[in-house]
């Protein structure tokens, strides 16, 4: 299907072996939390049995050792997106964490009343809400741009809302619920166009897609570790350091200070300023361990794998009675597929199918707004990875089907 085994890789992934109601376990909930290979896990086993201290603070070997660790990891991550320094990956818990952070600091720090900052309808909720705190603090007004007939980002209507007030452009790489693309460059180049920064929602693209926030030239990214094969608890935000030098703490506590008196203190330099206290050391060492597995396999390999089993999928489905898809059908669409079936609801779905050791998600999926603009509350969303192979996805359709058919019968 694409240059990637999906079968080899199986192997590393030993949780895919397991039973989930005496039938092979089918994961297909990745845009929640992808699972981790071998290679991460171990690596984060090794990292305790072996060289386990707190970073940043010590003169003894062990410190040292995981200090040079955690700024490994750091420094791969920095590579993984393309960034030109790794002094501007700041890690945090997630990608909720990351987008809060630069709202919180840099909105806070710079926007007031009556600015404007951009987003689209498709968001999820930690690229809204957090926008939410800054509109009740400060009022500042948030224009949500809608979508076209084919769900994709309104670019018109996207450009109409730039303006002279418009200080920030933000949005997603991929949409989590539709597998929407979005291009980037060409939102980068109209947030630019006026004068505002541009800010990615990256906790789709990270994990799928090529990421170079070089050439998408973006001024902020955000990441979560634990969708892209690393652990929970770790992620990360990238911003050109001249935008994170003009943000203050986040945070306030050890390792974020220069100096500190009873009465005051002054701040670390980018990244320390924004990691306070003991950060997730081991959770960093497993996405570096993640970052080398996927750079191994190859992201352009990645992305292609994942959108060809959704094109497959769609193929199958598109015509099928009674199910309705969501997304767009083209290059610019990845390894998503959220759908309804007539007269069922997307839990019922969902159970149906786990009863038969498939994964899938149900409900709004963290993105409520867009959910009323395409008319339906809740959704069904089988979402891919490396590791997914086409006969899964077959397994997956022929459960949709038989679903339907089942409730049909009580209709
Ligand atoms: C597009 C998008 N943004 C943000 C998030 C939040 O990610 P996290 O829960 O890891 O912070 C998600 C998670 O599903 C997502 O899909």
């Amino acid at each position: 299907m694409s240059g990637l085994d999906a079968r080899a890789l199986r192997r590393d992934f030993p949780i895919l072996e397991r039973t989930v109601h005496g039938r092979p376990l089918i994961y297909l909930d990745n845009a929640a939390s992808s699972q981790k290979p071998r290679q991460v896990v171990e690596a984060m086993v090794a990292y305790y049995y072996n060289h386990h201290a707190n970073v940043h603070r010590g003169a003894h070997t062990l410190s040292t050792e995981a200090t040079d660790a955690y700024e490994a990891a750091r420094t791969s991550v920095a590579r993984f997106v393309h960034a030109p320094e790794a002094r501007s990956v700041v890690f945090t818990r997630n990608t909720t964490e990351a987008l809060n952070l630069f709202v919180s600091s840099w909105g806070g720090a710079h926007l007031r009343e009556g600015d404007e900052v951009v987003v689209t309808v498709a968001e999820h909720h930690a690229n809204l809400v957090p926008w939410h705190f800054l509109k009740r603090a400060r009022g500042i007004v948030i224009k949500a741009v809608g979508l076209t007939e084919d769900d994709r980002v309104d670019l018109d209507a996207l450009e109409a809302a730039l303006g002279e007030r418009t200080r920030v452009v933000s949005t997603f790489h991929m949409s989590n619920v539709l597998g929407t693309i979005n291009p980037l460059r060409r939102i980068a180049d109209l947030a630019h166009g006026v004068g505002a920064l541009f800010v990615v929602d990256g906790a789709q693209g990270a994990p799928h897609l090529p990421v170079d926030v070089q050439s998408i030239d973006c001024d902020a990214y955000a990441l979560s570790g634990h969708k892209m094969l690393g652990p929970t608890g770790v992620g990360a935000l990238w911003a050109r350091a001249e935008v994170l030098e003009s943000m203050p703490p986040f945070l306030g506590g050890g390792e974020m200070i220069r100096k500190v008196t009873v009465e005051d203190s002054s701040y670390a330099g980018i990244p320390a300023r924004f990691e306070a206290g003991t950060p997730a050391v081991a959770e960093a060492v497993g996405l570096a361990a993640a970052i080398d597995y996927l750079e191994a396999v190859g992201m352009e390999a990645v992305a292609e794998h994942d959108a060809a089993l959704a094109r497959y999928a769609l193929d199958r489905l598109d015509g099928v009675d009674g199910v309705t898809l969501y997304g767009p059908h083209g290059d610019d669409r990845g390894g998503i597929v959220t759908f309804n079936i007539d007269g069922v609801h997307p839990h019922d779905v969902a159970t149906a199918l786990d009863a038969e050791g498939i994964a899938i998600r149900s409900g709004h999926h963290c993105a409520q707004p867009l959910g009323r603009a395409l008319g339906t509350a809740a959704s069904a969303r089988a979402s891919f990875y490396l590791y997914t192979t086409e006969d899964e996805v077959d397994r997956f359709v022929d459960a949709v089907v038989r679903t339907r058919d089942f409730f049909a019968a009580f209709a």
